[in-house]
């Protein structure tokens, strides 16, 4: 079994990249499970005086959350053309460890604009040695939409079809680790 962690960067409850991490884990393939990380909003703000012994409670869960995945499939609006600093607070938590180091790892995306974001964050995860997808990325568009319309799209057959065939092709990149 292939135990991916997905993560949201964005905390809104109605949040579209929410949305997708979580049909991920509906729809994952046989062999592969997806657990959504949610403790984003958690996370003390980082502090390299608080490393060690000191690390607080939450940081050590998402920490051990991402040693024991064999992968990270990460989801992630843009701010003004960077990666929300929520998101980007979690993953300086994981710079001076281990959790990071040859980890695989992929985007998928909610929204077809957001490519700063998307360009920043793959240069952020490849400097902290996550070993990143090269495959094609999934992106269903969600942006702008309601609830209702948001589930509308994540029923749809082919939009599933698009997650499975993702999930199974990250599944195998990550086996092949
Ligand atoms: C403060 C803020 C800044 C944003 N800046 C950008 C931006 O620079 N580029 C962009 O494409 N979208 C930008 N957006 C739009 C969000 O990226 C977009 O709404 C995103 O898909 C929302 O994700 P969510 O539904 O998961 O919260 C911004 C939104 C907010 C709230």
């Amino acid at each position: 079994m292939i135990d991916i962690l997905a993560i949201s960067g964005s905390l809104r409850a109605a949040s579209t990249n929410r949305a997708l991490v979580a049909a991920l884990a509906r729809n994952a393939p046989s062999g592969c499970r997806v657990s959504v990380y949610d403790g984003l909003g958690r996370l003390p703000i980082f502090n390299p005086d608080d490393e060690g012994g000191r690390t607080p409670g939450e940081a050590t869960t998402f920490i051990d959350a991402v040693t024991r995945a064999d992968g990270v499939i990460v989801s992630c609006p843009e701010y003004a053309h960077g990666v929300p600093g929520g998101l980007k607070n979690a993953l300086d938590w994981l710079v001076s460890r281990d959790a990071a180091v040859g980890k695989p790892a992929m985007q998928v995306h909610a929204s077809p604009r957001s490519q700063f974001a998307r360009a920043a964050l793959a240069e952020i995860m490849k400097t902290m040695s996550f070993d990143l997808f090269d495959g094609p990325e999934l992106t269903i568009t969600l942006l702008g939409k309601r609830q209702h319309e948001m589930d509308e799209v994540l029923a749809d057959v082919v939009n599933i079809a698009s997650m499975r065939d993702t999930l199974s092709a990250f599944s195998s990149f990550v086996r092949a680790r």
